[in-house]
């Protein structure tokens, strides 16, 4: 949500500006803004056309001749306060034109500080609560000459979890910023400095990378950082490696990152296994980053798992691997619901919070609570140090590479199949599995990459089958058991990317009302593989059958009996039942994709959507 780029000291400013901006879309916005130091003033460019607010900013980018360009601030906006217009688009200025401000989140007590503003005689020139910061510093820079130092100032003054990044006239190449909770990172190159929301923005042009904890200020100027907490005592960026190329994240000749992300999944999969199973040792499992006690860990008795959209989803689908394996209770919850809940906390309770980005604010919210309560905290993030990682007693890292389609799809399995692990190491830790059965599911998993890579490659024939549903306009998911989450996300999917009404249920939820909305011109997906429940699902699809609805099935390849009972069928090849929902999911993502496209809808930017939501 929001994308933040500044740059000091950087010869081609303006490009380097826009095509950060360009490659921050994915995160959602709906317009964008950017402002260079030139000829001795802050020239700004905005637009507010939505998605094509970059493109549009791209045409000015000729209009930047100076020798002295070499400074600037660029912002794809999330609007919160105001519309989205070119008023409202940042930079925003303070009443002079002497400092510009770029900002992701929110100002909680903005109004109050708009109105002393006023009362003060400033002049405000948008609705946004962002404007507040650039008056602000230009107060606070009658004391100090240093933006840095007048950021410090005002941002003790700021309520909210947000990021910000400033610069002023009078020393065009010091750029400031700081952030509470949500993402800011700093990046240096010989004598050029960059302040990005996250790494794809400046990958390929930046060689050191940094993360600033919250509260930290720092002014980066032509590649050096100075870095102070509020008190004025230096504090130190912590260095971090990048080892994503730019390749993985541009589309490689994909009509869009959703297909490229689909058809990574393999990769992200064998990358998320890869020196972690290690069968041959009697320990089984390596997880590294892990860093617990294990005397700590063995005192468990109660997990909580939580996350919001996809990442719940693989909370769900993974939960049944950690209760059968682990022979614990695990309670599930949305990360933004379970911290209204009071649940019962204590040194005892593991929590495990999934998410992609580890920085969704309604999670990290969460996992704070669950940290001050005394409960022990794991992560599973794909983004290495996000906030959440750092706030987290232990971490597992997904390894699926960048993700840029705002619908996850490989960071999902990638998920799956970092929570599976973590069972069979917990597992075998507690000793509360058979030897058979841990190998079972290991061996299963060892196995998995290739029949994902199977299914991938059947890509158009998967199209073929989703053509079928084409026409419809209504779609009922339903599965049981491990099929249940892989019916919430195909309805999620479906939802997010072609803004169809989509629902999923438990298939032996259907009668007790959902079956009343079916008829012929509604479409049932059914989670069909050979799981525990097959023949359940089975007599459940006879009640849909009934009601005239068009049946597409998600069933095992050669299952003839399951197939004969649909209108169409995805074949997926049999796995470990634990593992199903990684392979049932794939068809479901097609699916989305398809109809979304069909439709002549962005499949990677979906309306109203970001990728990263970093606001509660
Ligand atoms: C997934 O397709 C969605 N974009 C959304 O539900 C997402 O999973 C959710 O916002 C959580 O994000 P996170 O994994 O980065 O925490
Ligand atoms: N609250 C600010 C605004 O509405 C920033 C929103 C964002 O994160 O993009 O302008």
């Amino acid at each position: 949500m929001c994308g933040i780029i500044g740059v000091s000291g950087v010869h081609d400013a303006p490009e380097v500006i826009v095509e950060a901006l360009r490659r921050l879309e994915y995160r959602g916005y709906d317009s964008a803004g950017m402002t260079i130091y030139q000829d001795g003033r802050l020239v700004r460019v905005r637009e507010a056309t939505g998605t094509h607010s970059v493109e549009l900013l791209s045409k000015h980018i000729k209009d930047f001749q100076g020798s002295d360009s070499i400074s600037g601030l660029g912002h794809n906006r999330w609007a919160t306060h105001g519309k989205p217009s070119q008023e409202n688009a940042h930079p925003q200025f303070d009443c002079s034109g002497r400092v510009a401000v770029v900002h992701n989140g929110i100002v909680e007590n903005f109004l109050e500080l708009k109105e002393e503003l006023l009362n003060h005689g400033h002049v405000f020139s948008s609705e946004t609560d962002t404007e507040v910061i650039a008056h602000l510093l230009e107060v606070a820079l009658i004391e100090t000459d240093r933006i840095d130092f007048a950021l410090a100032e005002v941002f003790s003054k700021l309520r909210g979890a947000m990021a910000i990044v400033a610069m002023e006239t009078s020393r065009p190449t010091l750029l400031a910023c700081v952030r509470r909770t949500s993402p800011l990172i700093i990046a240096t190159n010989d004598g050029e400095g960059f302040i990005a929301s996250d790494i794809p923005a400046i990958l390929g042009r930046a060689k050191h990378y940094y993360q600033i904890d919250d509260g930290v200020v720092a002014g980066v100027e032509l590649g050096e950082i100075n870095a102070f907490k509020l008190d004025h005592e230096p504090a130190e960026p912590r260095e971090f490696v990048v080892t994503w190329d730019l390749s993985r994240s541009a589309r490689d000749g994909y009509d869009d990152f959703m297909s490229k992300e689909i058809m990574e999944q393999p990769q992200a999969i064998r990358d998320t296994l890869a020196g972690r199973l290690q069968l041959w040792d009697s320990s089984g499992i390596k997880l590294d980053e892990l860093r617990l006690d294990l005397e700590q860990l063995l005192g468990v008795n109660k997990i909580f798992m939580i996350g919001c959209g996809t990442s719940y989803h693989a909370c769900m689908a993974a939960r049944y691997a950690i209760e059968s394996l682990c022979k614990i209770p695990v309670e599930l919850d949305v990360a933004s619901e379970f911290r209204y809940r009071e649940p019962k906390l204590d040194p005892q309770t593991l929590v495990i919070a999934v998410s992609q980005s580890g920085e969704t604010l309604d999670t990290i919210a969460a996992l704070a609570e669950a940290s001050d309560s005394g409960a022990i905290s794991l992560v599973v993030s794909n983004v290495v140090d996000s906030s959440m990682a750092r706030m987290a007693d232990a971490v597992i890292y997904t390894h699926a590479g960048p993700e840029v389609c705002v619908a996850s799809t490989k960071t999902y399995l990638a998920q799956i199949v970092a929570l599976e692990l973590f069972a069979i190491y917990f597992a075998k830790l507690k000793g509360t599995s058979t030897a058979k059965e841990i190998q079972a599911l290991a061996t299963a998993l060892t196995d998995l990459p290739d029949k994902v890579e199977q299914l991938t490659n059947r890509f158009a024939e998967m199209i073929q089958v989703a053509s079928k549903v084409e026409a419809f306009e209504r779609f009922y998911f339903i599965g049981r058991n491990v099929g249940f989450p892989v019916a919430l996300e195909g309805a999620l999917k479906l939802k997010e990317l072609s803004y169809l009404p989509a629902e999923g249920f438990p298939a032996g939820e259907l009668k007790h009302g959902p079956i009343a909305m079916l008829d012929p011109s509604s479409v049932v997906v059914a989670i069909a593989t050979r799981g525990r429940l097959w023949e359940k699902v089975m007599a459940n699809l006879q009640e849909v059958k009934a009601r005239g609805a068009k049946v597409l099935l998600v069933a095992n390849e050669g299952d003839q009996q399951t197939i004969a009972e649909g209108d169409a069928a995805f074949l997926v090849p049999q796995t470990h039942p634990l593992l199903s929902p990684v392979l049932d999911t794939i068809p479901l993502q097609v699916l989305a994709y398809h109809l979304a496209r069909f439709r002549g809808f962005d499949v990677d930017r979906p309306r109203n959507l970001a990728k990263t939501v970093t606001v509660e």
